[in-house]
């Protein structure tokens, strides 16, 4: 029997809908219908040219074939698979191909369904490497001002949002936060800025303040995405690694918008040369398609669990999800499809022209800032007196009338194409954010 369902919605109460203005939007929605390659079609059949990858997760555009078809074919062969005590090969060729493009030394990968599930499983893992070591009290969590990581417990307790934790109580304990990477003196400045390695050294401080034989391990985006696109400075990451192992600590690297070719290599890992002990992914993993996290961690991480009797099991830790056939399908297809378009390759060559587009916006009203690195940017407008975050909701607002989809976040505007874009859909990309900054109040 078909499914009866309304052939468009008409009543939008019900769905109470995630970090959006609902009251604002059920007034005008904006409503997607339809989406290929590098734009969505509208609901009243407009064109929107995708200046963000959907949420950062659409790397290779919309609606690629290799993805569908193995979606459809995955659906129709094996739906699903108990994710605990049994397997399917589709799950364990995709961990070989993650392993096989991620950096020397990762060896393992545990599945998730988003990044923010990812985030939990790395950090719990963290926690328990360590008594599996017999170094129990090591279960301090040390996140970073500014970080996102996602929204459940363990990710806002790490996360450095105000409003994504002032809400939600006291989070969890034994948690403490590096200064974030952003400074004055780095404005405007091109890709990695020079200034503020030694924010690194925050470190120190936070491990004579606990002891470093009570912290588990310290989390950073090596790129931070959502809250405005904040870049490590140059040598920042590298003293991260090297105070961290110093105290047996161990790094995460939350990857999720990093992952999947964003700064012209697989991963950030790769493209700063820093190996952390376990890296968040998800988004690009299935081109965002399909729900779907991975944590992948180094054999020495692994390894730790891999005692006991061989009937126990190692990590009390999984979902219902983990590694579902569908979702596998779509990760291998998605890594295929990058692969044989050199879509990471791709980014690099493009990377210094979107460089030059992005700062050619340098002058224009309200523009206070501008950062960029691989296929990602953004553009910090000054707020406007007494009311944040409103001059560049406009801008998104203004930006999606003429046909472009930028985000923001507070007076932050983020852009992180397709890494398919072309230099012509660069052009007007940034020209119609020119166009609509000249004409902001
Ligand atoms: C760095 C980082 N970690 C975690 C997440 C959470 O991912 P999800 O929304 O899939 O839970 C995001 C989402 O933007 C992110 O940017």
């Amino acid at each position: 029997m078909a499914l009866d369902r309304k052939p468009a919605p008409n009543d939008l109460n019900a769905f109470w809908m995630p970090f959006t203005a609902n009251r604002q939007f059920k007034q005008s929605p904006r409503m997607f219908v339809a989406a290929k390659d590098m734009h969505y079609t509208t609901a009243d059949g407009r064109q929107v040219l995708d200046g963000t990858a959907g949420l950062w997760c659409c790397n290779a555009g919309h609606c690629r074939p290799l993805i569908t078809e193995a979606i459809q074919k995955q659906a129709a062969e094996l739906d699903y698979a108990p994710a605990f005590q049994m397997g399917h090969p589709v799950a364990f060729e995709l961990a070989n191909r993650l392993i096989d493009i991620s950096p020397k030394g990762m060896e393992h990968v545990f599945y998730t369904n988003s990044g923010s599930e990812s985030v939990e499983t790395a950090l719990k893992i963290a926690i328990a490497y360590h008594r599996a070591r017999g170094e129990g009290t090591r279960t301090r969590l040390i996140g970073r001002e500014r970080g996102y990581h996602g929204v459940n417990f363990g990710g806002i307790s790490v996360g450095g949002i105000v409003n994504n934790r002032k809400f939600f109580g006291t989070l969890l304990a034994g948690v403490d936060h590096l200064p974030h990477t952003h400074i004055p003196q780095n404005a405007f400045a091109k890709g990695q800025p020079e200034h503020g390695a030694n924010l690194a050294d925050d470190l120190e401080r936070i491990v004579a303040l606990h002891g470093a034989e009570t912290i588990a391990a310290v989390i950073v985006e090596p790129m931070a995405g959502s809250t405005g696109v904040l870049l490590p400075p140059k040598g920042y990451l590298e003293k991260l690694r090297a105070i961290t192992k110093k105290h047996g600590i161990l790094l995460i690297f939350d990857e999720v918008i990093t992952g999947f070719g964003r700064l012209g290599s697989a991963f950030a890992a790769q493209h700063f040369d820093v190996l952390p002990d376990m890296m968040t992914t998800a988004k690009g993993l299935t081109n965002g398609v399909i729900p779907m996290g991975a944590v992948i961690t180094t054999g020495a991480v692994h390894d730790a669990f891999m005692n006991g009797p061989e009937h126990m099991i190692e990590l009390f830790h999984g979902y219902t999800y983990s590694g579902n056939p569908i979702a596998a399908a779509a990760g291998i297809a998605t890594l295929e499809t990058y692969k044989q378009e050199g879509l990471f390759e791709r980014a690099a060559e493009l990377a210094p022209y979107w460089e030059n587009a992005l700062h050619s916006l340098k002058g224009t009203k309200n523009v206070i800032d501008i950062r960029n690195m691989g296929l990602i940017g953004a553009v910090e407008l000054e707020p406007i007196a007494g009311q944040p975050t409103k001059r560049a909701f406009s801008a998104f607002l203004n930006a999606y009338e003429k046909g472009s989809l930028i985000r923001t976040t507070g007076d932050i505007i983020a852009m992180s194409p397709p890494l398919i874009i072309s230099k012509a859909e660069i052009d007007r990309l940034i020209g119609t954010l020119k166009e609509v900054l000249d004409t902001l109040e």
